[in-house]
């Protein structure tokens, strides 16, 4: 069939407000033109992020009723514990309410002041925690992996001859070398098993850990699968075991990949560093057996689990971004190539070529998507990355637009809305207008910062 439905039936439903464009101006206006400060409620499709936003199942549901809540040794646990491990099978697994959670427990414990930490490239949460720290979070992507526009398969791998060169020169500074599968902040784009391989075999030839942030681990196995010669024929399950296995740990956000609402963990075979993360995890985020959770959230993630890894469900997630993806660049919207696992990113700059980086290219196409039809996207560049800690502001490397697909929860006829709502807005492209900062904190200015239009 040409048509890849959604692979589930509806049982229980959530209304949308509609509203009309006089209404979400307004409201825009009020929000000082951030779409972080609107509430969900006055937007009618929200891209925002694809984290903690997932549809659960039935059977998770179900699993919800089943958690049990005792303080200490709760089967919860021991659930979640065999429904990771039947997917990475590292030896100690380590509960936390959310990844961001995970990398603290991980950076406080093997990061210093001084120290070097390279990767393909850092979430911001990563590299906040780790520079939280005092050390620097090094990004070392492929060259590919920086233009939008170029088609690759594996666009978020890391670039392993600057990975050697730099265990080589600052070896004395790495305690460990990182991997984001997919590379949320270079598109959504996935990572090769011969990449994930060859990172961890320059790891342990230099002596260092190897650690996963395995956020999207689904989603970019499906890729392997998809893309990565010999892997086409072999079940997602195996994919996503050799993938870890070379592995010395991994965080998680279980707001990802495990379809939760809430939770993450940190996963290590090392025993001694083990019992000191749980010592912290006690002081922290709660005993090692909910770890900042309830037992309910460990069933519904260990539930999760199972279902994120069905062949008919990955065909169909990562199809539903390739559509939009498809049409958009089909009506000349420039889109970042091949659309990625959980996003589809629009290059708003070369759409909005009039508008100057520091006048917010991004910022001012999230607003008019918000006007136009409701849609709430996040803007990645310059507002996000522009300001400097020396209180400067300069271009970011991009200005992305991320349309972030909540999972199992928006139908295809939700994704021919948002289309249509690009096409209304890309009829009108050239009156847009640039914007300007009146209000900003000092720090992680996109969350609350105001703006208006020049
Ligand atoms: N790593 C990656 C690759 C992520 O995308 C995120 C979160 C985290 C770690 C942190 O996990 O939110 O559970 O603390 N990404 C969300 C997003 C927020 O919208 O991309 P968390």
């Amino acid at each position: 069939m040409k048509t890849i439905i959604e692979p589930f039936r509806i049982k229980s439903v959530e209304p949308i407000r509609m509203t009309t464009r006089a209404e979400r101006e307004g409201l825009l206006k009020a929000a000082g033109y951030n779409l972080f400060k609107l509430h969900s409620d006055d937007v009618i499709i929200d891209l925002l992020t694809d984290s903690g936003t997932s549809a659960m199942s039935a059977a998770q549901w179900g699993a919800v009723m089943t958690g049990d809540e005792s303080y200490a040794g709760a089967p919860s646990f021991y659930r979640f514990e065999a429904a990771v491990k039947d997917l990475m099978d590292f030896a100690h697994i380590i509960p936390a309410h959310q990844g961001r959670a995970a990398e603290h427990l991980l950076f406080t414990l093997i990061a210093k002041t001084g120290d070097l930490i390279p990767s393909n490239t850092h979430f911001d949460t990563t590299r906040g925690n780790i520079e939280a720290m005092g050390a620097e979070a090094l990004d070392l992507p492929i060259a590919e992996g920086r233009v939008p526009s170029l088609d690759h398969p594996f666009k978020g791998n890391m670039d392993l001859a600057a990975l050697e060169r730099v265990l080589k020169a600052e070896g004395h500074r790495i305690p460990a070398v990182m991997m984001t599968i997919t590379n949320n902040a270079g598109g959504g784009q996935p990572v090769s098993l011969a990449n994930i391989r060859g990172a961890a075999a320059l790891a342990r030839a230099h002596g260092k850990p190897f650690y996963i942030d395995g956020c999207r681990f689904a989603e970019n196995t499906w890729f392997i699968k998809l893309r990565e010669e010999g892997q086409t024929d072999r079940p997602i399950k195996d994919i996503v075991r050799d993938c870890f296995a070379v592995a010395d740990g991994m965080t998680m956000s279980a707001k990802k990949d495990a379809f939760a609402n809430i939770g993450g963990w940190l996963a290590l075979n090392d025993d001694a560093l083990a019992e000191r993360a749980r010592t912290l995890l006690i002081q922290t985020e709660g005993f090692p057996t909910y770890g900042g959770l309830a037992g309910r959230d460990l069933d519904a993630i260990a539930q999760g689990l199972k279902e994120i890894i069905n062949e008919d469900y990955l065909l169909y997630r990562v199809r539903s971004n390739s559509y939009i993806a498809e049409r958009l660049d089909a009506m000349g919207i420039p889109v970042v190539k091949p659309a990625g696992g959980h996003a589809v990113f629009i290059d708003a700059r070369s759409f909005l070529p009039h508008i100057p980086p520091l006048e917010y290219p991004g910022q001012a196409l999230t607003c008019a998507m918000y006007e136009a039809g409701g849609i709430r996207a996040c803007e990645i560049g310059t507002v996000m990355f522009g300001r400097k800690p020396d209180g400067t502001e300069a271009p970011a490397a991009m200005d992305l637009v991320r349309l972030a697909m909540p999972r199992r929860v928006y139908t295809q006829s939700h994704a021919d809305y948002v289309v249509e709502v690009l096409e209304e807005v890309a009829a009108a492209k050239d009156t847009l207008r640039g914007m300007s900062i009146v209000k900003e904190p000092p720090m992680m200015r996109h969350f609350t910062a105001a703006f208006e239009r020049f």
